[in-house]
């Protein structure tokens, strides 16, 4: 049963407030992974005075935005690629690249297979296995690199929140390289994870002709609506995604935002530290007060499995009613009816979240 993913996704705010009869000051959206500071104040000041500059085109060559990014990340401009939010670079990737088969590591990002299947490729699934965190083996992810042109690893990924050691992207991004396969490396969310113990191949990229990473800047910077990510790869690999990438595709409001949110180191902290504080708090106290079984995952969400004789969905239905969403992640391959995702949000509204769900857990078993 799907009630507020019926497009596939959660935050779907519009599908809320239909079923929950409430509208949106009512909710409280755990259902997308949005960093609950919303986005910079400075960078909403700065939109509001640039309103005015979308008389003109935007910038196709996205100029500013890739040099800045080059310097943060110390790679040169001919390696990044600024997309329409991150699911354009993915879908970019794939349509730029034409893999005949893709490996899909699942429970996932459903993109990747839908943008995979859209464009005409096969998908060749691996599942995680669920006493290893839904991480998938190391054997096994190296047999799917060597067996399809394209693979897909979430990083951390998307709904498990699971990442991969250095040692084994090294692997992987070698085995890539040596059967000519394509690695997308999607760290769609790693800036909530701090900077001392975030592990990436950005540093040593230019080793690997075969790996792209992909980002967003929507989940982190609290900008979805506005849509806004970029990839970093091989210059040649870069160009060939781009010849394939609508003009202006990325719009004049969304650059703007992502020069200005490159300055905001303290919101960046300030957003880190909370994310790792109400982590620990969310997981401690749905393990302790619900009993449920939380997966350790890094990033800015956790997946939890329902220990109690309600499904997912009758939960999430329960608690919209409420005015809280959460993300059941029954449709999820590999997942069941008893699993859901919650975002990490600010002490207060964690709180909220958890009395919620107390409270729902406590209402008995639907007739
Ligand atoms: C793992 C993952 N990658 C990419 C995206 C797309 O992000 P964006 O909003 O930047 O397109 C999402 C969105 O939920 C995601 O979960």
């Amino acid at each position: 049963m799907v009630y507020i993913e019926k497009f596939g996704h959660g935050g779907d705010l519009l599908t809320a407030r239909q079923l929950f009869g409430k509208d949106s000051a009512q909710l409280l959206d755990f259902s997308a992974n949005i960093n609950p500071l919303g986005p910079p104040p400075r960078v909403m000041e700065l939109l509001k005075d640039q309103l005015e500059s979308i008389v003109h085109y935007p910038d196709p060559a996205h100029r500013v935005l890739k040099q800045k990014l080059a310097g943060k990340h110390s790679v040169s401009s001919e390696q990044i690629l600024i997309g329409n939010g991150a699911a354009e670079c993915i879908a970019l990737a794939i349509l730029g690249l034409q893999p005949e088969t893709v490996g899909v590591t699942y429970p996932c990002f459903s993109e990747y297979e839908q943008l995979a299947r859209a464009f005409g490729a096969s998908i060749k699934p691996l599942l995680g296995r669920e006493e290893n965190d839904f991480k998938p083996e190391r054997s096994e992810i190296l047999q799917l690199i060597a067996n399809t042109d394209l693979v897909f690893a979430g990083h951390p990924n998307n709904p498990t929140g699971v990442t991969y050691s250095k040692e084994e992207l090294v692997e992987m991004a070698e085995q890539a390289e040596k059967t000519n396969t394509y690695l997308i490396i999607d760290e769609a969310f790693i800036d909530f994870i701090p900077i001392e113990t975030r592990i990436t191949l950005l540093e040593d990229l230019q080793r690997w002709k075969q790996v792209i990473l992909v980002r967003s800047m929507t989940k982190f910077y609290a900008i979805p609506g506005l849509r806004l990510g970029y990839m970093v790869a091989d210059p040649t690999l870069i160009l060939k995604l781009q010849a394939k990438q609508v003009t202006w595709s990325v719009n004049q409001l969304a650059l703007l935002a992502g020069e200005a949110v490159l300055n905001e180191k303290e919101y960046e902290e300030a957003t880190i530290t909370l994310i790792q504080e109400q982590r620990t708090y969310v997981k401690l106290a749905i393990e302790e007060k619900l009993g449920w079984r939380v997966f350790p995952g890094q990033a800015n969400f956790l997946l939890v499995r329902i220990s109690a004789d309600i499904t997912a969905a009758e939960l999430q239905w329960r608690m919209g009613h409420k005015g809280i969403l959460i993300r059941s992640c029954s449709m999820y391959q590999g997942l069941t009816d008893q699993d859901f995702r919650i975002a990490i949000r600010t002490e207060e509204e964690n709180q909220c979240l958890i009395q919620a769900l107390i409270e729902v857990s406590k209402e008995g078993n639907p007739s």
